[in-house]
């Protein structure tokens, strides 16, 4: 309460000074671009980044796994990686993002506040009462579901909840996935995430050790007795979601035994047509043959298995009958490919099933987005909308698209007078944000706490030979923000 005052009256000193009160919800990668270029393209805009966790950079800090090499990339390669689908943004240095997205944090015109939660702390309404413009860049936080039976029983878990949980995000660390009544695990999709997952389960945790994995999810990996994963696609080879950097990283695995079989690596036609059309569907293919040509017939003693399982879909998750409602498989119908054109093949069932025995699930399908009260939404593709709203509360946008377009679109609106109301409606902006967390004692961390968190996670990953040790309980964060 005391820090939201103090930071009451020292954002009341500029009160006056920034006609557009801009709000961007969400602090990861796109929040900190969108901001970036908001601050520079009107020089008379105040911006604000909320965000509902205490620490900012979102995916940054809670979805690049903690194992990816560190390279040296400029902020604009991170930002194209994040327009990109995030592709590539493994190849971060975590201290460049850092370095840059304070920058913004700390530019005279712009402020991080965590803690102020969308929904709970503040509603829509209320922030586009108080700011002319919101941006929505608070990503994907839910799942996409297979909508099957079974999808409920224990030792089911989305891949975003076990990336949360081995990253340290609060929301997930007492997750628990049960690591010791099972060799093995299932991983269903093959995207990045879905291999992401694979290698923290199959890595020796040695190579762990010294990356800023949380310590709960290193000490369970430690014990963990899973030695064999099943990475499963509806669809073939030629088809795999996952890129190639990201690839050879999970077959290059130390001692690890790769099973791909022979026959799902012919091509039909209408392969060799994507293939021609896309050079990494043909160079992850091309990766997976030669992956396949290599292994040896079988897993010698003590090689962990990575077995690539294609043209499977889920139909159920089956039960335990000795642990009642647990997974104890997955029922797969097999598929075939039918063929619309190049990148359109889809997979339809055979009528042919296969079961295939394990205790733990991960679902990694693709994440999406939570709903807002007061944003249209479609449920089907658990998107927000992406069309721009002008009222007369002011512009709303979301970021799903590039951050870029999303600033061109505040240009233009104000071009165009759409935010005419800017002039005749001054807006209350960080002041009123302000006093109406104070008058619902939320406490906002500003970026001078985080860096306050920040500084323990360093000192205490120092103590073991780690870049930081995250705190990953919301009390020991706004413990450490508040101290
Ligand atoms: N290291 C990195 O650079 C990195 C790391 C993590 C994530 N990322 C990026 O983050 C984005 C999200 O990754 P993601 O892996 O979550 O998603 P993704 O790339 O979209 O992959 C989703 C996977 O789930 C499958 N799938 C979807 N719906 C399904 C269903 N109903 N039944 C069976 N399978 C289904 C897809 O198969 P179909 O193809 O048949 O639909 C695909 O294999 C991607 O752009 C990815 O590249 C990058």
């Amino acid at each position: 309460m005391y820090q939201a005052r103090t930071l009451l009256s020292r954002s009341f000193a500029s009160l006056s000074n920034y006609p557009l009160r801009v709000c961007i919800v969400g602090s990861g990668p796109a929040g900190f671009y969108t901001a970036e270029k908001t601050l520079k393209a009107h020089q008379e805009a105040q911006v604000d980044i909320i965000d509902r966790l205490p620490t900012p950079f979102g995916l940054v800090r809670s979805g690049v796994a903690p194992d990816h090499p560190e390279k040296q990339r400029s902020f604009t390669s991170i930002l194209l990686a994040f327009i990109l689908n995030y592709s590539g943004l493994y190849q971060i240095v975590f201290a460049i993002v850092i370095n840059q997205f304070s920058r913004v944090a700390q530019h005279e015109r712009c402020s991080f506040f965590g803690n102020v939660s969308l929904g709970s702390s503040i509603s829509l309404s209320e922030l586009r009462q108080l700011y002319h413009v919101v941006v929505l860049a608070y990503g994907a936080e839910s799942d996409r579901v297979f909508h099957i039976p079974g999808e409920d029983l224990f030792g089911i878990h989305s891949a975003r909840e076990f990336v949360w949980w081995y990253n340290g995000h609060p929301d997930c660390r007492n997750l628990n996935p049960d690591l010791k009544s099972t060799d093995t695990a299932v991983i269903l999709g093959q995207g990045n995430v879905a291999l992401d997952v694979a290698r923290i389960l199959l890595r020796p945790t040695e190579e762990l050790a010294t990356t800023d994995i949380a310590s709960h999810a290193l000490n369970a990996l430690e014990e963990s007795y899973i030695r064999k994963v099943y990475l499963v696609g509806r669809r073939g080879p030629v088809q795999a979601a996952c890129t190639t950097k990201e690839l050879r990283e999970v077959l290059g695995i130390k001692n690890l035994f790769v099973n791909i079989k022979e026959a799902d690596l012919v091509k039909t036609p209408a392969d060799e047509e994507e293939m021609k059309n896309s050079r990494i569907q043909r160079r992850v293919y091309e990766l997976l043959s030669k992956a396949a040509a290599s292994a040896s017939s079988q897993s010698s003693s003590g090689q962990r298995e990575l077995h690539f399982v294609f043209f499977r879909k889920p139909d159920c998750f089956l039960e335990s009958e000795k642990k009642v409602i647990h997974v104890s498989g997955v029922h797969f119908e097999k598929t075939a490919l039918k063929g619309v054109g190049p990148g359109k093949q889809v997979a339809v069932g055979t009528g042919e099933f296969e079961d295939i025995d394990c205790r733990m699930v991960l679902k990694s399908i693709g994440y999406k987005s939570v709903p807002v009260n007061g944003l249209p939404f479609d449920h089907r593709k658990g998107k927000k909308q992406k069309r721009i709203i002008v009222d007369q509360l002011g512009l709303l946008l979301q970021t799903s698209t590039v951050p870029e377009e999303t600033v061109a679109s505040i240009s233009e609106d104000l071009e165009k007078g759409m935010l005419s109301s800017i002039s005749s409606l001054p807006k209350p902006g960080r002041e009123g944000l302000l006093q109406l967390l104070d008058r619902r004692d939320v406490i906002p961390i500003p970026y001078s706490s985080w860096e306050k968190i920040d500084s323990v996670e360093r000192r205490l990953g120092s103590l073991r030979n780690k870049p930081r040790e995250k705190l990953t309980s919301w009390e020991d964060l706004l413990k450490a923000a508040t101290t």
